[in-house]
């Protein structure tokens, strides 16, 4: 099959009108037309997005395509509050705002902490990172997490109702929640919150978030518990360069995301009164309906390219060497040759599993199973103690810029009225 011709006299960039649950028809057009079609990059070159779900498949699990060079497709204004700094998911050095002040050291490879992000490598070098994380990010560590992240969220709701009726949900609710549960899995101690706060969801350099990293390290060198910095240390084949950067990218990565998708679902619920009322009414429901949340809200637009290493075909492409592929998560969910009738629509109680919301293959989301606990708990605690909860407005209800270069949905604000609520106890 041949890829459409793009047009001379009009740029292919990522499309700007679309909000999290109602995406721009500009990728349904796209894909439509094809399993692949042109996109420009930031760096002045021609490469491609796959938008169906087959090809985005296809992409993810093939070793061909490659992390690097990393490079980001043209897309519509990024938000400057948020770009800066980690708010992103996984940001690159390329890709960050602030001025990048390497801390200085190597490893003896030649190689600084900041090049070791795991979505900027492949192949082995790749693997020896990941399998020194994954332990604490298992279905089983997930689950084991639940009582402390559900009391986390009854204090949240208590905060909630002192601060209400009326209430922000993303700043106010979905990212301290977020927040905490980063630090509690990642093994930040409570007193070190405020300052995690102010390095990594408020802009700072990466000087600032590596004098912290280092300084945390000394401090839990002694102290053994149960989260990733003491699996860290304790792992005889990591040097320290590879534990700052896993440190650097893990404290980064995902909180914004899972506040952004408690945030989504909140909207999807609060615009959907009928699913609302039928999730009531069936709570056990919550499951399915977090993998709903994830397939009709996911953020990622497109993920970080990836470049093939040599000539691939996939789902009867050819893909010449060295082209850039975005693939768009976004309209793979809404597929219709995968997801049959009516993939545009909010069901929470469709079967959504098989979703690429956290990406899919060798680099897919290290936090899904604890970011699905989250997601559950703070939105069973929202509709079970504010049952009059209703919406006053949110900013993704209208188009945002990105948050991210690569293409990634804004939260914004959810302004919510809570009035009605029963009290709650507190947390032991
Ligand atoms: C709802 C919440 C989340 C969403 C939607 C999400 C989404 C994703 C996606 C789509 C990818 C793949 C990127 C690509 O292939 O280009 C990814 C990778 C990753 N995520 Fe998440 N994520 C979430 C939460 C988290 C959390 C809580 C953490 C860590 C505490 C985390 C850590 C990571 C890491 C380290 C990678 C890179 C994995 C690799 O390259 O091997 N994520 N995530």
């Amino acid at each position: 099959m041949s890829i459409p011709a793009a047009c001379p006299f009009h740029a292919r960039s990522l499309p700007g009108d679309g909000t999290p649950l109602k995406p721009s028809p500009q990728l349904a057009a796209w894909r439509e037309e094809g399993a692949f079609s042109p996109l420009d990059f930031q760096d002045g070159h021609e490469g491609l997005v796959a938008t169906r779900y087959d090809a985005v498949v296809s992409v993810l699990q093939d070793p061909r395509f490659s992390m690097r060079p990393s490079r980001m497709p043209v897309g519509p204004a990024v938000d400057d509050a948020t770009a800066h700094g980690d708010s992103g998911h996984a940001p690159t050095a390329e890709a960050e705002a602030v001025p990048l002040e390497l801390p200085g050291e190597l490893d003896e490879a030649g190689r600084a902490s900041d090049e070791l992000n795991l979505l900027n490598l492949d192949g082995a070098e790749h693997a020896k990172l990941r399998r020194a994380v994954m332990p604490r990010f298992s279905v089983r560590q997930a689950r084991g997490r639940e009582p402390w992240i559900h009391a986390m969220v009854a204090a949240e709701i208590e905060r909630l109702r002192e601060k209400g009726p009326e209430v922000d949900l993303w700043r106010d609710y979905a990212m301290h929640i977020s927040a905490r549960t980063h630090c509690h899995v990642i093994g930040i101690p409570e007193h070190h919150f405020d300052t995690f706060v102010a390095l990594f969801v408020e802009p700072s350099t990466a000087q600032q978030k590596y004098d912290f990293i280092r300084g945390l390290l000394e401090e839990r060198a002694g102290d053994p518990g149960e989260d990733v910095i003491t699996d860290l240390l304790a792992n005889p084949d990591l040097d320290r360069i590879e534990i700052e950067g896993l440190l650097r990218l893990l404290m980064g990565a995902g909180r914004d995301s899972v506040a952004y998708l408690i945030a989504t679902a909140s909207v999807a619920l609060l615009t959907h009164p009928d699913q609302l009322a039928a999730l009531r009414g069936e709570p056990e429901r919550i499951r399915p309906a977090v993998e709903e949340f994830m397939r009709a809200g996911a953020m990622f637009v497109t993920l970080f390219a990836r470049t093939a290493t040599e000539d691939v075909e996939v789902e009867g492409t050819l893909i010449p060497a060295g082209t850039s592929v975005s693939v768009s998560p976004v309209a793979a969910n809404r597929d219709p040759a995968h997801w049959g009738d009516d993939p545009e629509s909010f069901n929470a109680s469709r079967d959504a599993f098989g979703h690429i919301g956290f990406g899919y293959g060798i680099h897919g989301c290290i936090g899904q199973q604890v970011a699905r606990v989250e997601i559950r708990e703070a939105i069973t605690a929202l509709l079970e103690h504010f049952p009059d909860i209703a919406l006053v407005d949110a900013e993704q209800l209208r188009p945002q810029p990105f948050a991210h270069p690569v293409a990634v949905y804004e939260a914004g604000s959810v302004i919510v009225r809570l009035d009605g609520a029963a009290a709650i106890a507190a947390p032991a």
